[in-house]
């Protein structure tokens, strides 16, 4: 008996020793991507920034994401900061901007802090990072954005404010004779009917929310190439994409701002440029499971969008190989080099979700992702 646990434990080591000689993590020293593996960062920790985007600043990138918990989706800690200057490697430069005690404050702990994008204004020397809020208790119903400034990219960040774009306003791309439309919600509480899609298309949504200023949630920033910043977010109850021009300091809104895709149902917008023409892929509004990403084109920020097939091909395509895009990186010292950054989301362990980096490959001009298990950046090459 004695002899048989003894062949029982020391053959379970020898299964375990080989489990742990074959799982795969994206570790420490490593020069490759493994979309979908762990991540490991300096202290060979899962990197934790979720939902997150990529700045460029003193010749290293920083990544800023959502901090995850293991056990809530809700925002625990706050915008987490790695930096690397290889793309591979990253190192845990810690809390950007934290969430904090005060029960009064928009960013009190508990809040739904979700996809942080950090931009460099020239003029003011300033790092600005944006993000979706949502109050804590309220569920997704706030809809708002929230800016924070610092004077160093890794932060700390300093909370300014919280707020729905654009009070008062209509959209840049709406016609006057949609502006005199009466549409009243109340009148419309049948969704996707005929009459419904129209109303929408005729801004149904933002005149219910005129006054309130916009909804606002997933969400991206976007430098152009002329210093000029925009805020791309799913607004109308997450039925139609807004693009609002930032003010100078990059730390407001303008007030000019278009509509996209009227009840297309986007959101996770992610957005980059080559060759003069404005590229966004989206996803579906799925909450946190995976659904076929869209893509649209434009010669100019302001339209008009054209909507193109999936750009996602071969197995999981329709899935988005379960993952949700997030942010789109020009790759630095590379020609028309982009990285295709999603989220494989695992809401019942939030800090478990996966990064899916995929190289943006093209086809007569046009882009598409296929899967890669294993890949690095001398693809661009
Ligand atoms: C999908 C969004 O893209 C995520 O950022 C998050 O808001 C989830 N929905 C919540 O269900």
């Amino acid at each position: 008996m004695f002899k048989v646990k003894k062949m029982v434990l020391a053959l379970s080591l020898l299964l375990a020793f080989f489990i742990n000689a074959t799982a795969q993590s994206q570790s420490k020293e490593d020069a490759c991507f493994r979309p979908g593996e762990l991540w490991m960062d300096n202290t060979d920790t899962h990197v934790n920034a979720h939902g997150g985007g990529i700045l460029v600043a003193n010749g290293r990138y920083y990544w800023f994401g959502e901090h995850k918990s293991d056990t809530t989706s809700s925002a625990m800690v706050g915008v987490m900061c790695y930096s690397s200057s290889d793309l591979y490697n990253w190192k845990n430069e810690g809390i950007a901007l934290s969430v904090v005690d005060d029960k009064n404050s928009d960013i009190t702990r508990g809040c739904v802090l979700e996809r942080p994008k950090v931009v460099y204004n020239k003029k003011t020397k300033k790092y600005v990072l944006w993000f979706h809020l949502e109050l804590k208790g309220r569920g997704y119903n706030a809809a708002r954005v929230g800016v924070a400034v610092s004077e160093r990219v890794t932060g700390p960040y300093k909370f300014l404010r919280s707020y729905r774009p654009n009070p008062g306003i209509y959209p840049y791309n709406m016609s006057e004779e949609q502006k005199k439309m009466t549409l009243d919600i109340k009148d419309y509480r049948k969704s996707w009917t005929p009459e419904w899609y129209k109303a929408v298309a005729d801004g149904l949504f933002v005149k219910r929310d005129l006054q309130s200023g916009q909804m606002s949630r997933d969400m991206t920033i976007y430098v152009d190439d002329d210093e000029k910043a925009y805020h791309i977010y799913a607004s109308e109850d997450n039925l139609t994409l807004q693009i609002a021009e930032l003010t100078d300091d990059y730390q407001g809104h303008t007030g000019k701002y278009i509509r996209v895709a009227p009840a297309g149902h986007n959101e996770a917008p992610a957005i980059f440029k080559k060759d003069g023409v404005y590229w966004m892929i989206t996803s579906g509004c799925t909450g946190w499971d995976p659904n076929a990403a869209r893509m649209f084109s434009s010669r100019s920020i302001w339209g008009p969008w054209t909507q193109h097939p999936n750009p996602c091909i071969g197995k999981d395509a329709d899935k988005t190989f379960f993952s949700q895009s997030t942010y789109i990186l020009p790759v630095q010292e590379k020609k028309d080099a982009f990285i295709f950054m999603a989220d494989r989301w695992t809401p019942r362990h939030p800090s478990n979700a996966r990064y899916i980096w995929l190289p943006i490959q093209f086809k007569d001009g046009i882009p598409f992702l296929k899967w890669m298990d294993k890949w690095d950046l001398t693809v661009f090459d």
